[in-house]
């Protein structure tokens, strides 16, 4: 099978939640309805046009998670740096930017500050500044913003925690969007948590009070249905004529944007995909991204929001949105997926 050219007026318009000012304004944290439909289906491989700042690019969705692994597993046929037209940031000079062995000099010189092991050394500062932000937001009485009050400040001292030199090092676009990101998934997995129900319990945010024991699982299921990663921002361009798993083949030349969010819905990977299930075991979702640009970020951000959840489950239980959730705003964008504020009482 092959990936057939379609003319740029019958292919989807990408990302799905831009609106005619080509701002993408997600309404709220699920993601578009296409994502799960697409991922199902029997097309591997959608057309798509690409619109970034107004320009146009016809390009394929990769939807299966077979596929998208391989496009962000193979760096050799699938090149990020050579994809600027189809890409919403500019990566020049950004690891992100880089292919080949001076993508892997570049990560290697960062790499050990963000293993594993080296973040879960940070975990008693990160745990610290958590609690001294719950002091602070608690002060303030049974009122607050979320993401004002606790969520920003707290990941903005703990990004402080990483060496300086490191900050150097990483495009600082991504500092301030490692930042941005934990503080964003905070706030999303809050309002998730809050709206929907989950096993005998009103809400999953009072199952997981009655079960903290599943609080990491559930984050990890809650990072592959509402991941802040958003409109696929990983565009690729296809250097020599390949075959993917799933058996399309692709042109050199062709861009293609393997999308996570419908690779985090294939029912061949994931059973009842749609189900928020904090038992999934396992769960290789790929809102990290996968392969030789694996988020260098994951470990780190992941423990933030899970030390944050955590203490706010134990501690503040009856924490809660203070206005209805239809009347959350959501950030408008195109990269990081989160609520502008959230309100909340206790
Ligand atoms: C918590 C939410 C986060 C999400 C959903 C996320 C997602 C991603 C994804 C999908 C990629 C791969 C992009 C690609 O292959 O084109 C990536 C790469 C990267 N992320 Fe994150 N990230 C998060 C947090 C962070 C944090 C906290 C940091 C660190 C300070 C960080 C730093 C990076 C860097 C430096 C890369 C580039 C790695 C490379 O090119 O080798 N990210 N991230």
């Amino acid at each position: 099978m092959t990936a057939a050219s379609h003319p740029v007026d019958t292919r989807l318009r990408h990302p799905f939640y831009l609106h005619d000012d080509g701002i993408n304004r997600p309404a709220g944290p699920d993601k578009h309805w296409r994502y799960g439909r697409l991922a199902a289906e029997s097309d591997p491989v959608v057309p798509i046009v690409r619109e970034v700042a107004g320009e146009l690019t016809p390009a394929y969705l990769i939807c299966r998670h077979a596929d998208v692994r391989e496009v962000l597993r193979r760096q050799d046929v699938f090149s990020r740096a050579e994809a600027g037209s189809a890409d919403p940031v500019d990566i020049a000079g950004t690891m992100l930017g880089m292919d080949g062995p001076e993508h892997a000099q570049a990560r290697d010189s960062i790499e050990d500050f963000f293993t594993p092991a080296a973040v879960a050394r940070l975990s008693d500062r990160i745990e610290a500044e958590a609690e001294a932000r719950l002091a602070v937001l608690t002060a303030r009485g049974g009122r607050a913003d979320l993401i004002a009050d606790f969520a920003l400040p707290f990941a903005l001292h703990t990004i402080g925690d990483l060496p300086a030199d490191i900050q150097v090092k990483l495009p600082i676009s991504l500092v301030v969007g490692g930042r941005e990101t934990a503080a964003s998934s905070i706030g999303t997995f809050f309002h998730v948590l809050h709206t929907r129900p989950y096993g005998d319990h009103p809400t999953a945010w009072a199952h997981l009070v009655a079960h903290p024991e599943q609080v990491d699982r559930a984050i990890t299921e809650l990072e592959r249905l509402h991941s802040t990663g958003n409109a696929d921002a990983m565009p690729r361009r296809v250097r020599a004529d390949v075959r993917l798993p799933s058996g399309v083949s692709l042109r050199k030349g062709d861009i293609v944007v393997p999308s996570p969010d419908a690779a985090n819905r294939d029912p061949r990977v994931f059973p009842d995909p749609e189900r928020m299930d904090f038992g999934r075991d396992p769960n290789p979702h790929l809102s990290f991204g996968y392969g030789p640009h694996y988020c260098v970020g994951a470990h780190w951000g992941a423990l933030q929001v899970r030390v944050a959840l955590r203490l706010l489950l134990r501690e503040l239980p009856g924490l809660r949105l203070a206005v209805p959730p239809e009347q959350v705003r959501w950030k408008a964008g195109q990269l990081i997926l989160g609520p502008e504020a959230l309100p909340v009482r206790w």
